[in-house]
Protein backbone atom coordinates (compact mmCIF):
# COMPACT_ATOMS: atom_id res chain seq x y z
CA UNK A 1 0.00 0.00 0.00
CA UNK A 2 1.54 3.53 -0.81
CA UNK A 3 2.20 6.28 1.39
CA UNK A 4 -0.76 8.23 0.54
CA UNK A 5 -3.29 5.39 0.98
CA UNK A 6 -1.84 5.13 4.38
CA UNK A 7 -2.76 8.44 5.23
CA UNK A 8 -6.18 8.30 2.82
CA UNK A 9 -7.10 5.47 5.50
CA UNK A 10 -6.30 7.88 8.55
CA UNK A 11 -8.49 10.40 7.31
CA UNK A 12 -11.22 7.66 6.68
CA UNK A 13 -10.93 6.14 10.44
CA UNK A 14 -10.58 9.99 11.63
CA UNK A 15 -13.91 10.81 10.08
CA UNK A 16 -15.42 7.31 11.20
CA UNK A 17 -14.09 7.60 14.77
CA UNK A 18 -15.29 11.51 15.17
CA UNK A 19 -18.74 10.43 13.82
CA UNK A 20 -19.27 7.61 16.06
CA UNK A 21 -18.23 9.61 18.86
CA UNK A 22 -20.53 12.38 18.21
CA UNK A 23 -23.25 10.03 18.67
CA UNK A 24 -21.99 8.40 22.21
CA UNK A 25 -20.13 5.71 21.06
CA UNK A 26 -16.81 4.77 22.98
CA UNK A 27 -13.78 6.48 21.83
CA UNK A 28 -10.57 4.03 22.96
CA UNK A 29 -9.57 3.85 19.34
CA UNK A 30 -8.64 7.37 20.12
CA UNK A 31 -4.40 7.01 20.53
CA UNK A 32 -1.46 9.25 20.27
CA UNK A 33 -0.15 7.48 16.53
CA UNK A 34 -3.69 8.15 15.93
CA UNK A 35 -3.72 11.87 16.07
CA UNK A 36 -0.24 11.73 14.63
CA UNK A 37 -1.10 10.08 11.42
CA UNK A 38 -4.50 11.95 11.75
CA UNK A 39 -2.60 15.31 11.46
CA UNK A 40 -0.44 14.50 8.13
CA UNK A 41 -3.44 13.43 6.27
CA UNK A 42 -4.98 17.15 7.26
CA UNK A 43 -1.65 18.57 5.70
CA UNK A 44 -1.99 16.45 2.35
CA UNK A 45 -5.63 17.99 1.90
CA UNK A 46 -5.89 19.69 -1.59
CA UNK A 47 -6.81 23.85 -1.79
CA UNK A 48 -7.79 25.43 -4.48
CA UNK A 49 -7.44 29.42 -3.93
CA UNK A 50 -10.63 31.85 -5.00
CA UNK A 51 -9.55 34.46 -7.35
CA UNK A 52 -11.36 36.85 -5.97
CA UNK A 53 -9.66 37.02 -2.50
CA UNK A 54 -7.17 34.24 -2.82
CA UNK A 55 -9.08 32.48 0.03
CA UNK A 56 -8.11 28.93 0.28
CA UNK A 57 -10.76 26.12 0.53
CA UNK A 58 -10.39 22.02 -0.39
CA UNK A 59 -11.14 20.55 -3.33
CA UNK A 60 -14.21 18.67 -2.22
CA UNK A 61 -18.22 20.45 -0.79
CA UNK A 62 -20.70 19.22 0.21
CA UNK A 63 -24.61 18.96 -1.87
CA UNK A 64 -27.40 18.61 -0.42
CA UNK A 65 -30.16 18.18 -3.44
CA UNK A 66 -32.72 15.77 -2.79
CA UNK A 67 -30.56 13.95 -0.02
CA UNK A 68 -31.42 16.78 2.43
CA UNK A 69 -34.73 17.42 2.02
CA UNK A 70 -35.33 14.96 5.15
CA UNK A 71 -37.67 17.03 7.88
CA UNK A 72 -40.00 15.02 9.18
CA UNK A 73 -38.19 11.69 8.86
CA UNK A 74 -36.14 10.93 12.47
CA UNK A 75 -34.48 7.81 11.37
CA UNK A 76 -33.01 9.78 7.71
CA UNK A 77 -32.14 12.81 9.75
CA UNK A 78 -30.24 11.13 12.45
CA UNK A 79 -27.81 9.28 9.42
CA UNK A 80 -27.62 12.90 7.96
CA UNK A 81 -26.44 14.01 10.88
CA UNK A 82 -23.32 11.65 11.12
CA UNK A 83 -22.68 12.26 7.43
CA UNK A 84 -22.75 16.29 8.30
CA UNK A 85 -20.99 15.70 11.17
CA UNK A 86 -17.92 13.40 9.07
CA UNK A 87 -17.94 16.14 6.60
CA UNK A 88 -17.06 18.79 8.96
CA UNK A 89 -14.54 16.02 10.78
CA UNK A 90 -13.02 15.42 7.31
CA UNK A 91 -11.58 19.86 7.37
CA UNK A 92 -14.56 19.81 4.93
CA UNK A 93 -16.12 23.43 4.96
CA UNK A 94 -18.46 24.17 1.45
CA UNK A 95 -21.96 23.09 1.93
CA UNK A 96 -24.20 24.09 -0.96
CA UNK A 97 -28.18 24.05 -0.86
CA UNK A 98 -31.03 26.19 -2.64
CA UNK A 99 -34.72 27.71 -1.33
CA UNK A 100 -35.44 24.88 -4.79
CA UNK A 101 -34.36 22.07 -1.95
CA UNK A 102 -37.45 21.55 -0.43
CA UNK A 103 -36.95 21.26 3.48
CA UNK A 104 -33.27 21.02 2.88
CA UNK A 105 -31.94 23.92 4.40
CA UNK A 106 -34.10 23.98 7.09
CA UNK A 107 -32.19 20.49 7.57
CA UNK A 108 -28.95 22.16 7.58
CA UNK A 109 -30.14 25.02 10.14
CA UNK A 110 -31.35 21.93 12.68
CA UNK A 111 -28.13 19.59 12.35
CA UNK A 112 -25.87 22.31 12.24
CA UNK A 113 -27.11 23.03 15.90
CA UNK A 114 -26.36 19.26 17.11
CA UNK A 115 -22.99 18.54 15.30
CA UNK A 116 -19.66 20.44 16.52
CA UNK A 117 -16.53 21.55 14.50
CA UNK A 118 -18.71 23.91 12.08
CA UNK A 119 -16.05 26.56 12.82
CA UNK A 120 -14.83 27.07 9.24
CA UNK A 121 -18.58 26.48 7.14
CA UNK A 122 -18.74 27.83 4.23
CA UNK A 123 -22.36 28.91 3.54
CA UNK A 124 -23.68 28.72 -0.12
CA UNK A 125 -26.84 29.05 -0.79
CA UNK A 126 -29.10 30.46 -3.73
CA UNK A 127 -31.91 33.21 -4.86
CA UNK A 128 -34.51 31.32 -6.33
CA UNK A 129 -37.34 33.87 -6.98
CA UNK A 130 -38.47 36.59 -9.37
CA UNK A 131 -38.54 40.37 -8.20
CA UNK A 132 -36.06 42.85 -5.59
CA UNK A 133 -38.08 42.04 -2.69
CA UNK A 134 -38.69 38.64 -3.30
CA UNK A 135 -35.31 37.96 -3.56
CA UNK A 136 -34.42 39.88 -0.03
CA UNK A 137 -36.89 38.31 1.94
CA UNK A 138 -36.36 34.70 0.52
CA UNK A 139 -32.38 35.14 1.15
CA UNK A 140 -33.16 36.21 4.89
CA UNK A 141 -35.86 33.20 5.35
CA UNK A 142 -32.73 30.85 4.32
CA UNK A 143 -30.14 33.08 6.78
CA UNK A 144 -32.84 32.16 9.68
CA UNK A 145 -33.16 28.25 8.53
CA UNK A 146 -29.46 27.84 8.30
CA UNK A 147 -29.04 29.84 11.39
CA UNK A 148 -25.67 31.90 10.26
CA UNK A 149 -24.94 35.32 10.78
CA UNK A 150 -24.37 35.83 6.52
CA UNK A 151 -23.76 33.66 4.09
CA UNK A 152 -20.57 33.01 2.58
CA UNK A 153 -21.28 32.65 -1.19
CA UNK A 154 -24.84 33.66 -2.53
CA UNK A 155 -25.73 32.23 -6.09
CA UNK A 156 -28.61 33.25 -8.58
CA UNK A 157 -30.03 29.78 -9.09
CA UNK A 158 -30.31 29.00 -12.80
CA UNK A 159 -30.13 32.73 -13.61
CA UNK A 160 -33.80 33.19 -12.79
CA UNK A 161 -34.12 37.20 -12.40
CA UNK A 162 -30.17 37.73 -12.64
CA UNK A 163 -30.37 41.16 -13.73
CA UNK A 164 -32.54 42.46 -10.95
CA UNK A 165 -30.89 39.68 -8.20
CA UNK A 166 -27.27 41.17 -9.29
CA UNK A 167 -27.99 44.50 -8.27
CA UNK A 168 -29.13 43.54 -4.77
CA UNK A 169 -26.37 41.23 -4.28
CA UNK A 170 -23.80 43.69 -5.11
CA UNK A 171 -25.32 46.12 -2.48
CA UNK A 172 -25.37 42.84 -0.14
CA UNK A 173 -21.52 42.18 -0.78
CA UNK A 174 -20.25 46.15 -0.05
CA UNK A 175 -22.51 45.93 2.91
CA UNK A 176 -20.87 42.78 4.02
CA UNK A 177 -23.94 41.12 4.25
CA UNK A 178 -23.05 38.14 1.63
CA UNK A 179 -19.20 38.00 1.02
CA UNK A 180 -19.16 36.36 -2.68
CA UNK A 181 -21.46 36.69 -5.18
CA UNK A 182 -21.97 33.37 -8.28
CA UNK A 183 -24.25 32.31 -10.50
CA UNK A 184 -25.26 29.00 -10.84
CA UNK A 185 -26.63 26.43 -14.28
CA UNK A 186 -26.88 22.91 -14.73
CA UNK A 187 -27.76 19.51 -17.04
CA UNK A 188 -25.96 22.24 -19.97
CA UNK A 189 -28.68 24.67 -19.89
CA UNK A 190 -28.20 28.58 -20.55
CA UNK A 191 -24.79 28.07 -21.55
CA UNK A 192 -24.61 30.87 -23.73
CA UNK A 193 -26.48 33.45 -21.57
CA UNK A 194 -23.69 32.52 -18.79
CA UNK A 195 -20.95 32.81 -21.52
CA UNK A 196 -22.05 36.68 -21.76
CA UNK A 197 -22.64 36.81 -18.37
CA UNK A 198 -19.30 35.56 -17.22
CA UNK A 199 -17.27 37.74 -19.68
CA UNK A 200 -18.94 41.25 -18.58
CA UNK A 201 -19.66 40.87 -14.74
CA UNK A 202 -17.13 40.41 -12.07
CA UNK A 203 -18.64 36.87 -10.20
CA UNK A 204 -16.53 35.72 -7.74
CA UNK A 205 -17.86 31.83 -8.15
CA UNK A 206 -19.84 30.59 -11.47
CA UNK A 207 -21.77 26.78 -10.76
CA UNK A 208 -22.25 24.08 -13.21
CA UNK A 209 -22.74 20.76 -14.29
CA UNK A 210 -19.05 19.13 -15.09
CA UNK A 211 -18.46 15.58 -15.17
CA UNK A 212 -16.53 12.80 -16.93
CA UNK A 213 -19.49 11.84 -19.13
CA UNK A 214 -20.69 15.33 -19.27
CA UNK A 215 -17.51 18.20 -20.60
CA UNK A 216 -19.41 20.53 -22.26
CA UNK A 217 -18.06 23.14 -20.36
CA UNK A 218 -14.73 22.66 -21.47
CA UNK A 219 -14.85 24.17 -24.41
CA UNK A 220 -16.07 28.03 -23.40
CA UNK A 221 -17.29 28.15 -19.74
CA UNK A 222 -14.44 26.67 -17.66
CA UNK A 223 -12.01 28.99 -19.69
CA UNK A 224 -13.30 32.15 -19.29
CA UNK A 225 -14.04 31.11 -16.08
CA UNK A 226 -10.07 30.52 -15.93
CA UNK A 227 -9.41 33.83 -17.69
CA UNK A 228 -11.74 36.18 -15.63
CA UNK A 229 -10.79 34.58 -11.94
CA UNK A 230 -14.06 33.09 -11.12
CA UNK A 231 -14.14 30.00 -9.10
CA UNK A 232 -15.54 27.04 -10.38
CA UNK A 233 -18.14 24.75 -8.29
CA UNK A 234 -18.86 21.46 -10.20
CA UNK A 235 -22.03 20.00 -9.56
CA UNK A 236 -23.93 16.76 -10.62
CA UNK A 237 -19.94 15.25 -10.52
CA UNK A 238 -21.71 11.89 -10.43
CA UNK A 239 -24.53 12.54 -12.99
CA UNK A 240 -26.84 12.10 -9.76
CA UNK A 241 -25.14 8.68 -9.79
CA UNK A 242 -25.55 7.56 -13.32
CA UNK A 243 -22.01 7.54 -13.43
CA UNK A 244 -21.96 4.29 -10.98
CA UNK A 245 -24.33 3.00 -13.18
CA UNK A 246 -21.89 2.41 -15.81
CA UNK A 247 -19.21 1.05 -13.89
CA UNK A 248 -20.76 -1.34 -11.99
CA UNK A 249 -18.65 -4.45 -11.68
CA UNK A 250 -15.84 -2.89 -13.59
CA UNK A 251 -12.19 -3.00 -11.77
CA UNK A 252 -10.52 0.30 -11.29
CA UNK A 253 -7.43 0.29 -13.80
CA UNK A 254 -4.14 -0.43 -11.76
CA UNK A 255 -2.91 2.79 -12.93
CA UNK A 256 -5.28 4.72 -10.97
CA UNK A 257 -3.14 4.05 -7.69
CA UNK A 258 -1.14 6.27 -8.95
CA UNK A 259 -3.05 9.47 -8.78
CA UNK A 260 -4.43 7.54 -4.77
CA UNK A 261 -7.74 6.73 -6.42
CA UNK A 262 -9.15 3.32 -4.48
CA UNK A 263 -12.61 3.73 -5.75
CA UNK A 264 -14.82 4.78 -8.63
CA UNK A 265 -16.05 8.08 -6.47
CA UNK A 266 -12.93 9.15 -6.17
CA UNK A 267 -11.76 8.30 -9.99
CA UNK A 268 -14.81 10.29 -10.95
CA UNK A 269 -14.10 13.50 -8.50
CA UNK A 270 -10.56 13.37 -8.82
CA UNK A 271 -10.95 13.73 -12.52
CA UNK A 272 -13.00 17.20 -12.16
CA UNK A 273 -11.07 18.70 -9.42
CA UNK A 274 -8.11 18.33 -11.63
CA UNK A 275 -9.03 20.62 -14.49
CA UNK A 276 -7.24 23.95 -13.78
CA UNK A 277 -10.26 26.46 -13.74
CA UNK A 278 -12.55 23.86 -11.13
CA UNK A 279 -12.49 25.02 -7.45
CA UNK A 280 -14.67 22.23 -6.01
CA UNK A 281 -16.73 19.51 -6.75
CA UNK A 282 -20.20 19.15 -4.26
CA UNK A 283 -20.97 15.71 -4.18
CA UNK A 284 -24.66 14.35 -2.29
CA UNK A 285 -24.96 12.09 -0.68
CA UNK A 286 -27.45 10.50 2.37
CA UNK A 287 -24.86 7.95 3.50
CA UNK A 288 -21.51 8.01 5.74
CA UNK A 289 -19.81 5.42 3.68
CA UNK A 290 -20.25 7.31 0.39
CA UNK A 291 -19.15 10.69 2.21
CA UNK A 292 -16.00 8.61 3.70
CA UNK A 293 -15.31 7.95 0.02
CA UNK A 294 -15.89 11.01 -0.95
CA UNK A 295 -13.67 12.69 1.22
CA UNK A 296 -10.99 10.71 0.39
CA UNK A 297 -10.55 12.36 -3.07
CA UNK A 298 -9.47 15.63 -1.48
CA UNK A 299 -6.03 14.13 0.07
CA UNK A 300 -3.41 12.69 -2.62
CA UNK A 301 -1.90 13.33 -6.28
CA UNK A 302 -4.45 14.87 -8.68
CA UNK A 303 -4.39 14.00 -11.91
CA UNK A 304 -2.30 15.81 -14.75
CA UNK A 305 -3.33 16.62 -18.21
CA UNK A 306 -1.96 13.70 -19.78
CA UNK A 307 -3.57 11.37 -16.93
CA UNK A 308 -6.99 13.10 -17.24
CA UNK A 309 -6.59 11.88 -20.89
CA UNK A 310 -6.05 8.32 -20.05
CA UNK A 311 -9.29 9.00 -17.80
CA UNK A 312 -11.04 10.23 -20.65
CA UNK A 313 -10.16 7.40 -22.65
CA UNK A 314 -10.57 4.68 -19.91
CA UNK A 315 -14.34 5.48 -19.70
CA UNK A 316 -15.36 5.70 -22.79
CA UNK A 317 -13.85 2.09 -23.65
CA UNK A 318 -15.57 0.34 -20.36
N1 LIG B 1 -28.68 24.47 -10.84
C1 LIG B 1 -28.03 24.22 -9.72
O1 LIG B 1 -27.64 25.14 -9.02
C2 LIG B 1 -27.76 22.80 -9.32
C3 LIG B 1 -28.26 21.74 -10.09
C4 LIG B 1 -27.93 20.43 -9.72
C5 LIG B 1 -27.17 20.20 -8.56
N2 LIG B 1 -26.74 21.25 -7.80
C6 LIG B 1 -25.92 21.03 -6.56
O2 LIG B 1 -24.96 20.00 -6.83
C7 LIG B 1 -25.10 18.94 -5.87
C8 LIG B 1 -24.68 17.60 -6.46
O3 LIG B 1 -25.50 17.22 -7.55
P1 LIG B 1 -26.61 16.09 -7.46
O4 LIG B 1 -27.07 16.00 -6.05
O5 LIG B 1 -27.64 16.37 -8.50
O6 LIG B 1 -25.92 14.75 -7.92
P2 LIG B 1 -24.51 13.97 -7.66
O7 LIG B 1 -23.79 14.56 -6.51
O8 LIG B 1 -23.85 13.90 -8.99
O9 LIG B 1 -25.03 12.51 -7.30
C9 LIG B 1 -25.69 12.24 -6.12
C10 LIG B 1 -25.96 10.76 -6.05
O10 LIG B 1 -24.72 10.03 -5.97
C11 LIG B 1 -24.78 9.07 -4.92
N3 LIG B 1 -23.43 9.04 -4.30
C12 LIG B 1 -22.78 10.05 -3.68
N4 LIG B 1 -21.54 9.68 -3.31
C13 LIG B 1 -21.40 8.39 -3.70
C14 LIG B 1 -20.33 7.45 -3.61
N5 LIG B 1 -19.14 7.77 -3.08
N6 LIG B 1 -20.53 6.19 -4.11
C15 LIG B 1 -21.72 5.85 -4.67
N7 LIG B 1 -22.77 6.71 -4.80
C16 LIG B 1 -22.60 7.98 -4.31
C17 LIG B 1 -25.83 9.57 -3.96
O11 LIG B 1 -26.54 8.49 -3.41
P3 LIG B 1 -26.44 8.13 -1.82
O12 LIG B 1 -27.32 9.11 -1.12
O13 LIG B 1 -26.94 6.72 -1.81
O14 LIG B 1 -25.00 8.24 -1.44
C18 LIG B 1 -26.78 10.37 -4.86
O15 LIG B 1 -27.81 9.56 -5.34
C19 LIG B 1 -26.56 19.05 -5.47
O16 LIG B 1 -26.85 18.32 -4.30
C20 LIG B 1 -26.74 20.54 -5.36
O17 LIG B 1 -26.20 21.02 -4.14
C21 LIG B 1 -27.00 22.55 -8.17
Amino acid sequence: MSKISNSQMNISRRTLLKALLALGVSGSALTAPFINNLHASTQNKILKKIPSSGEMIPVIGFGTSRTFDALGDDELMLQLKVVLQSFFNGDGVLVDSSPMYGTAQAVIGKLLKQIKGTENLFSATKVWTYGERDGIEQMEESRKLWGVKRFDLMQIHNLRDWQVHYETLKKMKEEGKIRYIGVTTSHGRFHEELEVLLATLPFDFVQLSYNIANRDVEEYLLPIALDNGIAVIANRPYQRGDLFRKVRGKALPKWANDIDVNSWGQFFLKFIVSHPAVTCAIPATSKVKHLLDNMVAQVGQLPDAKMRKKMIYHFQNL
